[in-house]
């Protein structure tokens, strides 16, 4: 197992949800479907918040039954009080996020709260999860850097990452919300995770390519011997603090460094790449990233592949 990793695909959530141009309840669900059919396991699909702060999202309630139930395949929601929570459990959802971050700042900027309120405010909605017997994972965003604070000591990305586990999350995912870390930072990160007891198998990564660091960050993270890692197939998303900037580390980028690495994770690039340029183009954009444009290689040929 130490050789497989998991792919946790956001681009439903994280990658559509400040994109300006609407995307329909169908286009999503053919995008979710393309990324099953991809081998994508654990997808992202929706976020039950409020529809003024994220209008792309406002179709959670509807979108949600709508999608195809395959075994092992797992679509995690994310809720961000009670009453995103009983939205989530009339849409038939079993897996959920909550999300805080390493400063008050960005939170009170995000969701108006501070770090403490919204622990206090996860703290109902966590415990009616684990009585349903859903799949729990809480974000720390900001964990490598604040758009408003700056420098994120590692201690204090942690200290809110125990406090979620000690709420019963199975998973913390590290967010580096405004991609400004380095891998000296991300070997730092998890260090001091493990040495807070938190275990290797409950840690996340969720790194953003703002700063064509992502897949530097995954490898520090591999060493590290972290195994799950967030992407979003045609790198779509990104920060609404950082305008113009790449965004999420694209499911295409890192599927071809796992695969030339070793890695096993049950995904296929060339169907990722599909999915790519399905969802970039009902965006009105052109698939930019780095894998999504020169194609994968195939060692035995020295061909591209995919593209
Ligand atoms: N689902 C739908 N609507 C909700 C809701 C939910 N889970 N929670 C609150 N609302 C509505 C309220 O009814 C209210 O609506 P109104 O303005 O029409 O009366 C409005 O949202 C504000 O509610 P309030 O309780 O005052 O909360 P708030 O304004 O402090 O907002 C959040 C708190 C968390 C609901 C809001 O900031 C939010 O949804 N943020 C999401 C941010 C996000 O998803 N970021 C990206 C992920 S990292
Ligand atoms: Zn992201």
């Amino acid at each position: 197992m130490a050789d497989r990793v998991r792919i946790y695909e956001v681009g439903p959530r994280d990658g559509l949800q400040n994109e300006s141009t609407a995307i329909s309840l169908e286009t999503k669900r053919e995008f979710i479907e393309r990324l099953v059919d991809a081998g994508l396991r654990e997808i992202e699909a929706t976020s039950f918040v409020s529809p003024r702060a994220i209008p792309q999202l406002a179709d959670a309630d509807a979108l949600l039954p709508s999608l195809p139930t395959a075994p092992g395949v797992r679509y995690p929601v994310l809720v961000p009080n009670e009453r995103g929570m009983r939205r989530a459990e009339a849409a038939g959802a079993t897996a959920l996020a909550v999300f805080t971050a390493a400063t008050d700042a960005f939170t009170e900027h995000n969701i108006g709260m501070t770090v403490d309120e919204s622990l206090i405010a996860f703290e109902p909605v966590l415990r009616r999860a684990a009585d349903l017997g859903w799949w729990r994972r809480g974000y720390v965003s900001t964990a490598l850097g604040c758009p408003y604070t700056g420098a994120v000591d590692p201690h204090q990305a942690v200290g809110v990452a125990a406090r979620l586990l000690e709420l019963g999350v199975d998973e913390v995912c590290f967010g580096d919300t405004i991609g400004v870390g380095v891998p000296t930072q991300v070997a730092a990160l998890t260090d001091s995770a493990t040495d807070a007891g938190i275990e290797l198998r409950q840690i996340a990564y969720h790194f953003h390519d703002t700063r064509g660091t992502a897949l530097a960050n995954v490898v520090a993270g591999l060493e590290g011997g972290v195994r799950t890692f967030d992407s979003s197939t045609g790198g779509t998303g990104g920060c609404p603090y950082a305008p113009g900037a790449a965004g999420n580390l694209a499911t295409e980028d890192l599927v071809y460094l796992l695969d030339a690495t070793g890695y096993e994770h049950g995904v296929d690039l060339e169907r990722v790449l599909e999915t790519a340029r399905f969802i970039t183009a009902a965006l009105g954009k052109p698939l930019s990233t780095k894998v999504g444009q020169a194609g994968g290689w195939d060692a035995a040929t020295g061909r591209p592949i995919g593209r």
